[in-house]
């Protein structure tokens, strides 16, 4: 698949197939995510990788998913077979940036945000686009309980996970989300030439 196809295909998937993903074919999908920009190449994103059956629960239940499901909606993390916790640590940029190639430049200081969260959006991106190119679903939610997460896998005070993202075949009746009743702005409203 050329680029703009794996773009112009990926969605947010919400609904799975429950069978198994081959572990080779999530390796690659890591392997791709973890290949994006990062400020000074400090490499600051990890990935956590779950495919443990109680902990996919487990994180199920912290992403408030009983009561979504009690509230009429299909389950999502408990059936998707793997789960991906994108997270960026802020240390690996503060030390990358003392180091003497980049000491008294600019740094996290004076960053208009911190660039972790602009690397871990670009491992975000590649991790949804590189499982459409394998051929699979994912989709990425947000955690009611990230004190609950960090407890259950073991995630260090100084690492932030940005969410969870699930991979597995897509089931072929997708809920429609709140977003597709939004129409994409216009490319002419969206992109500016020359000035805004
Ligand atoms: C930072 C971020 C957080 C999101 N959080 C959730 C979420 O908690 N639950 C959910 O169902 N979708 C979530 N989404 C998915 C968006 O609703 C979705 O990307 C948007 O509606 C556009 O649809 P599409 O990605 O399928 O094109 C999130 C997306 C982003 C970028």
């Amino acid at each position: 698949m050329h680029l703009a196809e794996v773009v112009g295909r990926r969605r947010m998937v919400r609904r799975y197939r429950p069978d198994p993903v081959d572990p080779a074919v999530v390796e690659v999908i890591l392997d791709t995510a973890r290949r994006g920009p990062s400020a000074g190449f400090a490499q600051g994103v990890d990935l956590l990788a779950v495919t443990d059956d109680g902990t996919r629960h487990r994180i199920a239940e912290l992403c408030d998913e009983p009561d979504h499901v009690a509230g009429g909606r299909d389950p999502w993390l408990s059936v998707a077979p793997v789960h991906v916790v994108p997270c960026v640590r802020p240390a690996a940029y503060r030390a990358r940036y003392a180091e003497p190639d980049k000491a008294g430049g600019r740094g996290p200081g004076d960053w208009p945000v911190p660039f972790w969260w602009i690397d871990g959006g670009a491992a975000l991106m590649l991790l949804l686009l590189a499982a459409v190119d394998a051929g699979l679903g994912a989709g990425l939610l947000d955690v009611a309980d990230r004190h609950g997460l960090r407890e259950l896998l073991d995630i260090p005070v100084d690492v932030e996970p940005l969410g969870v993202v699930t991979l597995g075949h897509a089931a072929e009746d997708q809920p429609a989300s709140s977003g597709t009743r939004r129409a994409r702005r216009k490319l002419s409203d969206q992109v500016h030439w020359q000035r805004w």
